[in-house]
């Protein structure tokens, strides 16, 4: 077919994966597999990984370590947006996919390969994430995707990756697929599928069933600098550090579990488990700090925002033009949303208790009704003349 000669293969060391390395060569004619592991805090020793590709039959094995990256671009504007795709879920897949694509690209660029591959299936998000991610990151470069062709069953897969001396996996393979990040994990399939099942406490990684959480609450407290978090419990923390130990204290707590049916872009219907324990209680802390910081009319135009927001991000509009003016509105706003959250944690709740900043509009002369009070409350007649005007007129002129 000859369709590539030189590709760079997304790679995670998973049968699906590295299968595809010697499907390219026979199938596609594809002359060079260059393989990219791409580390964002999954916790998988990437090593073996690394070692796996090149007994696979790649010429070249690269393992990039992109978590700051992560952080820093996708995972902080996240937050800013308060973005939860159909109101809960932090999108951790989703946010990984433009970041690897981006890798994707920049290694192929560097390496003069004329295509980029990857081992999705064709029923997924993931899929369109990574093409439309490619192709508008530089939009010259092929993409293949040998799993949406194969039409092979996993028994198939791995009978073909055999062929090829790749090992058959050792454990029983898990039942559920997964996707794991330093900003979450989604857990799909198997008994999940029935969305009537509950799930079986071995699906979770992240969280603490309750039974097992501490007895006594625990209170933290994150600080903020113009929406991004800085801080916890006082204490300075880069990005990548601070999400992994929220992720330690609240699923300590059992915090951060959801259970869901989603609507994916291609029209399937699906169920999924998430665990996201610092994502959830960062994004529940920021947009509690947005309403002590934020005017109303900005707070209720933002909520809009948002919402288109998490639709494109979920949808693998990353990298387009209208995700780009979203980026700057949401920019503007959080000039001033700096201050401190203080959070309790106890049995899988993350209840936010107090909040303080420097730019607070809250104004206890105002709030106040004690005898601080300053508010003129004659001045609520007129005002409620002039509010309630048009409800009177329309009321006598039903009456006529
Ligand atoms: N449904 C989620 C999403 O689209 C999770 C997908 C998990 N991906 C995977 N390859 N297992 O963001």
């Amino acid at each position: 077919m000859g369709r590539a000669e030189k590709v760079v293969l997304a790679y995670s060391g998973g049968v699906d994966t590295s299968v595809c390395i010697p499907y390219l060569k026979n199938e596609f004619g594809v002359k060079e597999v260059i393989t990219l592991a791409v580390d964002l805090g999954q916790g998988d020793e990437l090593g073996p990984v690394q070692q796996k590709a090149l007994d696979s039959g790649a010429v070249e094995s690269l393992v990039i370590n992109v978590q700051d990256r992560f952080v820093k671009d996708y995972a902080f504007p996240a937050i800013q947006a308060n973005a939860l795709y159909e109101n809960r879920y932090p999108l951790a897949t989703a946010l990984a996919r433009p970041l690897i694509a981006k890798t994707l690209v920049e290694v192929a660029e560097k390496y003069g390969a004329d295509a980029i591959a990857h081992g999705c299936t064709g029923k997924g998000n993931d899929q369109v994430r990574f093409d439309v991610s490619i192709g508008a990151l530089n939009p010259k470069i092929k993409i293949l995707a040998p799993a949406r062709e194969w039409g092979m069953s996993r028994e198939e897969t791995i009978a073909y990756g055999e062929k090829f001396g790749i090992a058959s996996p050792v454990k029983k393979s898990s039942p559920y697929s997964l996707d794991r990040n330093l900003l979450g994990i989604a857990i799909e399939a198997g008994p999940l599928e029935d969305p009537w099942t509950e799930p079986l406490e071995e699906v979770y990684a992240m969280t603490k069933p309750i039974s097992e959480t501490p007895n006594e609450p625990e209170y933290i407290e994150i600080g903020f600098e113009t929406g991004v978090p800085v801080s916890l419990n006082g204490k300075a923390m880069d990005g990548v550090q601070l999400i992994g130990k929220l992720n330690e204290i609240a699923g300590n707590h059992g915090v951060g579990r959801l259970d869901m049916i989603e609507n994916r872009l291609v029209g399937i219907k699906s169920r999924e488990i998430y665990e996201s324990p610092a994502m959830i209680v960062l994004i529940h802390a920021h947009r509690d700090l947005e309403s002590l910081t934020l005017t109303a009319d900005v707070t209720r135009y933002k909520r809009g925002i948002e919402e288109t927001y998490s639709q494109l991000v979920y949808n693998g509009l990353w990298y387009s033009p209208l995700k780009a003016a979203l980026d700057a509105f949401i920019q503007q706003t959080q000039e001033r949303v700096s201050g401190v959250v203080r959070i309790k944690l106890f049995k899988g709740n993350a209840t936010i208790v107090g909040r303080k900043s420097a730019n607070s509009l809250y104004s206890l002369d105002l709030a106040t009704y004690g005898s601080e009070d300053v508010f003129d409350h004659k001045a609520a007649e007129g005002f409620i003349y002039v509010w309630g005007l048009p409800t009177r007129v329309w009321s006598e002129k039903i009456r006529d």
